[in-house]
């Protein structure tokens, strides 16, 4: 049933509360208001997609949820503790982030990028072990860039670039994963593995919560949706339940049909043909 936010409290059983969840907060830049009153919950185990139109406030949400925002009223709370209250290193040792664009360090190789993955589990008396090089090196394999490994991260192509990103995201091995269209730039062959890898990284317990734009994807990987305009949650559940013709309307402003994925069964959103006035 679709969870929209009016009826939640009447449609959702109360649930074990989970490791990571925003709770009414408020996320601005300076005195720019991005959302209010936003709470939302990744439950545990889930692989929740994102989906929203541009600039509602989708990676502004993932930033809050990984520490790296500070929410201007309210909390997100990893563990039973306002994430503000752990230092950098030990929210990463729990919580990963692939950030939506990033820029590598000038002159660096592939595999010095994805090593800095580890950095959350060196200490000062931690040196690098052999399970920092077997993290490193399966990330490198699973996403496959481990024959670019003595490349500079500079002079890749975009698709390459955006694997050895999400390599270094994956060495760094945390139980929840937070992926900002971690797809966007990778040829189609390449958008199915990487996500073939995140649905087999969730059913091996990881929780994962990715912002995706490509909404038959979202609705084929997701085991929970969520839809954001305007920096507020519209619904959120099971993707049948939330890619409905009446939502896409109302989140894009798209017409469009829905119908089951021949190859999935999952909601498959084709766009209305416009009509055009004969010439
Ligand atoms: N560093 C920043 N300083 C000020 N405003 C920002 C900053 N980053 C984002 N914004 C603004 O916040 C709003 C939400 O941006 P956000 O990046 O969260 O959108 P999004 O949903 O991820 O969009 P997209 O699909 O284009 O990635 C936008 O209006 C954007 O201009
Ligand atoms: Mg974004």
């Amino acid at each position: 049933m679709t969870q929209h936010l009016e009826n939640s409290a009447v449609t959702q059983p109360p649930a074990a509360e989970p490791r990571l969840r925003a709770d009414d907060v408020t996320l601005a830049y300076d005195k720019r208001v991005i959302s209010e009153n936003l709470s939302v919950d990744v439950p545990d185990g889930s692989f929740t997609v994102i989906v929203g139109p541009n600039a509602c406030g989708k990676s502004t949400l993932l930033r809050a949820l990984s520490r790296l925002l500070r929410p201007a009223a309210g909390s997100v709370v990893l563990d039973g503790k306002a994430i503000s209250s752990y230092g950098a290193k030990e929210t990463a040792k729990i919580v990963g982030l692939l950030p939506q664009s990033s820029i590598a360090p000038d002159g660096i190789t592939v595999v010095d990028l994805v090593a800095r993955g580890r950095y959350p589990h060196q200490g000062l008396i931690r040196q690098w072990s052999s399970a920092d090089e077997a993290a490193v090196e399966n990330a490198m394999e699973v996403t496959n860039v481990a024959a670019l490994r003595n490349r500079l991260v500079d002079e890749l192509s975009g698709g390459q670039r955006q694997r050895v990103w999400a390599a270094m995201a994956l060495a760094q091995q945390t139980p929840i994963l937070l992926l900002d269209e971690p797809t966007t730039f990778l040829d189609i062959a390449h958008q199915i593995d990487l996500l073939n890898l995140f649905e087999d990284l969730n059913q091996a317990g990881n929780t994962l919560i990715a912002v995706l734009h490509d909404l038959n994807q979202a609705a084929r990987y997701a085991t929970n949706m969520i839809a954001m305009k305007g920096g507020h949650v519209l619904a959120h559940g099971a993707p049948k339940d939330v890619v409905t013709a009446d939502l896409v309307h109302e989140v894009f402003g798209l017409e469009c049909l829905v119908v089951d994925d021949p190859a999935t069964g999952t909601p498959l959103v084709i766009p209305k043909a416009r009509v055009r006035s004969a010439p």
